[in-house]
């Protein structure tokens, strides 16, 4: 249903030892948007990315998933409610080809629907159905990150969570990215929370835009507004594309 909220991150604190990374986030999604989180080097971001995985944990706060409470869940009841992440990184299996890796992201539940899955990521990203049998190590770093985000999408997620998937790669496989979660947004109204250094892109590609300080939430609005805000222009935009 549209205009559900899917996931609803309340007061979350989340700390390294004593030091407090993130100091009271509230953040929602619907169902069906696209929310970007947009911030400096350590701002929080990825930590609110893992926190919403349980690892590190919440230590105050409250999240919760198409209704559920899932601050205390462990990881990998949390991926079995269909929450799936391409991580900051990548993290993709670099011993593994192109097919293991697309494997190891299919859920038991996923294998009878395996084949048919498998052709949707390939109808999406193209590139990989060409290197299926390549080993992920050997990838070029956007192949990397489709590849990380095919493996996310074999787990049939209500929720893809996206870190950074524009970090160090071209423009022209940047928009390859972007238009690629814009059409899984539009065709399958798969609901995504990415976060992203390139502001413009996030925002361009955004339904809703939060802006992260210091491990605080700053600002949020549409995206088109976020663009638009003076002080997003001059502490995210500037020197970028106008
Ligand atoms: N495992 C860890 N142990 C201790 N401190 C950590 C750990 N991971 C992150 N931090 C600290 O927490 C803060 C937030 O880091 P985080 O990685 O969430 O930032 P970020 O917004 O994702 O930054 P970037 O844009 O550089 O990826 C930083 O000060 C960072 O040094
Ligand atoms: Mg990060």
């Amino acid at each position: 249903m549209a205009g559900t909220t899917l996931l609803d991150i309340k007061g979350v604190q989340t700390y390294y030892g004593n030091i407090r990374a993130l100091n009271g986030v509230d953040v929602t999604v619907k169902q069906g948007e696209i929310v970007a989180l947009i911030g400096a080097n350590g701002a929080g971001k990825s930590t609110l990315m893992m926190t919403i995985f349980g690892a590190p944990r919440a230590r105050a706060g409250t999240i919760t998933f198409a209704g559920t409470d899932i601050t205390q869940l462990p990881t990998h009841e949390i991926a079995r409610m269909r929450i799936a992440q391409s991580p900051e990184g990548r993290r993709i299996f670099p011993r593994m080809t192109v097919m293991e890796n697309l494997q190891m992201g299919a859920s038991l539940d996923n294998l009878k629907h395996y084949d048919e899955d498998v052709e949707k990521v390939f109808t999406l990203f193209p590139r990989l159905k060409e290197r299926i049998a390549q080993r992920g190590g050997t990838l070029s770093g956007g192949e990397q990150q489709m590849l990380s985000i095919a493996r996310a999408l074999m787990a049939r997620p209500k929720l893809l969570l996206l870190d950074e998937p524009s970090l160090g790669l071209a423009p022209l496989i940047v928009k390859q990215i972007f238009d690629a979660i814009r059409e899984l947004n539009r065709t399958q109204g798969l609901t995504v929370f990415l976060v992203e250094q390139n502001a413009f892109g996030a925002l361009k590609l955004a339904t809703r835009g939060y802006v992260m300080v210091n491990g605080n939430v700053t600002m949020s609005g549409t995206g088109k507004e976020l663009l638009a805000n003076p002080e997003v222009r001059a502490a995210y935009l500037e020197g970028g594309h106008h």
